[in-house]
């Protein structure tokens, strides 16, 4: 569906689905006009969220209040908080990385990606250590779990994000109990941390179980889709070798490996107001969808030589006033398991793979590499 996206260049209607918007300088224009196009509309994502978390995504996410939010948490992810973050949360795993594949073991990549944003997602929402698991990535992972439920509930929300209030309150249950560490957290939290500096910042108790709860759900399957994916790359396009020559080419591999992923492949707005772009008349009530994929892979497949695409220019993370977030902290979360995946100087081969069936986002179950 994502290819046959093309077919709708540059913007088209389609039955049920409404505008598709296939072509970057439109995609643009829609991320930075919010008096036209609206987050927290039908057929846009926080208007899903909102039913599912509470309705200060409502406030929050449009106009005044979003401004002001994103100025107050404009510092979340610096490169210096985003490299402590990704040090504090997942050096050890990192290291183990690079030793399990030295010593010849195989490692699990599916799992590794879903642990390893499990445990900076319980960084950032200020929980305690594994209590009495056998194994100590089993409350990380099932964080994820919780995390990918919450999201799986939005498959299915093609034609409309209004919700059923079965399907709000379930939402509600999985999202409390993402949050549920954030209050214990909350008093005594390291200002280095993110519930820390939230509360530095002057974020209310409430408002730092909302933004923490956010950035999990925006964060999680997400990157977990992109690591897992970005190392198959590497390996079925034969770019590893080019990689293990070079390091310098770390960040060309993660910008590809965005570009090709997009593991957003769809943003959705609502109108609120009439609109003409691209030569068609949008009207109030309408609702479109960006697809980001489609243009992102307009370029080509996965390619260390293809430089820096000026259409697709972070597409990928959106753009205006809902630029992501974690932009910063993805690229640090990417890199961190590039450098622990050379340091061996060898390349790998994929033993075995699955894709995980039935999610939202598409991810790999098992991905198992061993070095050769
Ligand atoms: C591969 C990784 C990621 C991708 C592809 C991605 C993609 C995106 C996209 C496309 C948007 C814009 C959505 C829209 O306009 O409707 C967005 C927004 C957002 N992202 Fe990410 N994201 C990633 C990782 C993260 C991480 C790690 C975090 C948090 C730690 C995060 C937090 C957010 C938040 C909070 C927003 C909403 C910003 C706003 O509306 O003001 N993202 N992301």
């Amino acid at each position: 569906m994502l290819s046959a996206g093309s077919l709708v260049k540059p913007i088209r209607k389609v039955p049920l689905l409404g505008w598709l918007v296939a072509d970057p300088l439109l995609a643009r224009q829609i991320h930075n006009d919010t008096t036209h196009f609206s987050i927290v509309d039908d057929g846009a994502s926080g208007h899903w969220w909102a039913q599912m978390l509470g309705d200060w995504v409502y406030n929050l996410f449009e106009g005044k209040a979003h401004v002001e939010f994103r100025a107050q948490t404009h510092d979340l992810f610096t490169p210096e908080r985003s490299r402590a973050l990704v040090d504090r949360a997942v050096g050890p795993m990192l290291h183990r990385l690079t030793a399990d594949l030295s010593a010849g073991k195989t490692v699990d990549i599916g799992d590794f990606a879903r642990a390893y944003t499990g445990r900076i997602m319980v960084d950032l929402v200020g929980m305690g250590p594994s209590r009495g698991a056998t194994d100590p990535d089993t409350p990380y992972l099932e964080l994820f779990d919780t995390v990918e439920q919450l999201a799986n509930l939005g498959k299915g929300s093609w034609k409309t994000t209004t919700v059923s209030k079965r399907m709000a309150r379930k939402g509600h249950a999985l999202s409390n109990r993402i949050s549920v560490g954030v209050p214990a957290a909350f008093d005594s939290a390291d200002p280095a941390t993110t519930i820390g500096r939230c509360r530095e910042v002057g974020l209310s108790l409430d408002q730092t179980i909302g933004v923490t709860t956010l950035l999990v759900v925006a964060g999680t399957a997400t990157l977990a889709s992109t690591l897992a994916r970005m190392v198959a790359l590497l390996h079925d396009t034969g770019s590893q070798h080019a990689l293990l020559a070079d390091p310098s080419l770390i960040p060309d591999v993660v910008r590809e490996s965005l570009r090709v992923t997009s593991s957003m492949p769809i943003v959705g707005r609502g109108v609120v107001e009439d609109v003409t772009i691209g030569g068609q008349h949008l009207e109030a009530g309408d609702r479109v969808k960006i697809m980001t994929w489609t243009i992102n892979n307009e370029a080509g497949g996965f390619d260390l030589d293809l430089g820096y695409v000026a259409d697709a220019r972070q597409l990928w993370f959106g753009g205006g006033k809902h630029f992501c977030m974690g932009a910063q902290l993805t690229n640090f979360e990417l890199t961190g398991v590039l450098e622990a995946l050379i340091a061996p100087g060898r390349p790998w081969k994929v033993t075995k793979r699955r894709y995980r069936r039935n999610v939202m986002v598409p991810l790999y179950d098992r991905l198992d590499i061993e070095l050769v």
